[in-house]
């Protein structure tokens, strides 16, 4: 099913910038067959019409992916985000790749229709308020890019969309990993949590007795979703039957 996304013409942006072009030195990435659809924030109407627009449920997401261990947490959320139901957008930073390498060594896997954009790359839509993703995931999130982001770096892109998202009162779910945690990282998350981000840390439960390491993350990831609004089938919840 899923075919190797770098060096795909057909991934650019319909009018890509020199700095646009996405991920020097990709080979972490895999991705979809039908990965030929181009898309992005910058023409939702021209991608996917209005019809799909109307809907209330359309949201254009933004996924960034750090260098924090949990890669496996990005996969199984791009794995359960339907690019034909939201935009999906996508940004490394430079040391998710080098974790990608060492947790995912079949590299990561793009659903087809999701649109990477590049980390250095200022042209990008949601660097602006006035296109604003209406939810930023940064999952797994390191103690770095969120001490960045409690303090107001907006270096890159991946800092810069966090920005615009706290400022815009658009959604921000930060996924950390890290324990334990110094109290430098526990103001960063008050600062966030002042700021109207979600910490919601990678603690799965066990109430649902997973089997497998999968389970074990779709406990996180259900959660996730929970938080952008999007419906979930990985995890009964408590107290109901399984759907
Ligand atoms: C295999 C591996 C696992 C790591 N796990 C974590 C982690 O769980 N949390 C964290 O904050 N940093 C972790 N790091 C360190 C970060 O990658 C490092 O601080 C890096 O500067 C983060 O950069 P970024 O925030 O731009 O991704 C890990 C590094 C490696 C190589």
């Amino acid at each position: 099913m899923w075919g190797i996304l770098w060096q795909r013409s057909e991934l650019r942006p319909a009018r890509p910038s020199p700095e646009d072009r996405a991920g020097t030195g990709a080979a972490h990435l895999v991705a979809g067959p039908s990965a030929s659809r181009p898309g992005g924030f910058e023409s939702p109407v021209a991608r996917s019409g209005p019809a799909r627009q109307q809907r209330k449920t359309y949201l254009k997401i933004l996924v960034a992916i750090t260098g924090a261990s949990g890669a496996l947490y990005a996969q199984r959320l791009l794995d359960n985000l339907d690019p034909a139901a939201h935009e999906i957008a996508v940004v490394f930073s430079n040391y998710a790749r080098v974790v990608i390498q060492q947790e995912l060594p079949e590299g990561l896997r793009l659903p087809a229709g999701a649109r990477e954009y590049n980390l250095k790359s200022m042209s990008a839509p949601f660097a602006s308020g006035s296109n604003a993703p209406d939810a930023m995931v940064i999952i797994p999130c390191s103690m770095g890019t969120l001490g960045r982001i409690a303090h107001g770096y907006s270096e890159d892109l991946l800092l810069r969309a966090a920005d615009v998202v706290l400022k815009e009162k658009k959604r921000l779910i930060l996924v950390p990993r890290e324990t334990p945690l110094n109290l430098v990282q526990v103001k960063n998350f008050e600062l966030l949590l002042l700021a109207g981000a979600t910490i919601l840390p990678a603690n799965p439960s066990f109430y649902n007795r997973p089997q497998t390491v999968q389970a074990v993350v779709d406990s996180v990831v259900a959660r996730v979703l929970d938080h952008l609004g999007i419906k979930q089938q990985l995890l009964p919840r408590w107290g109901q039957e399984p759907e």
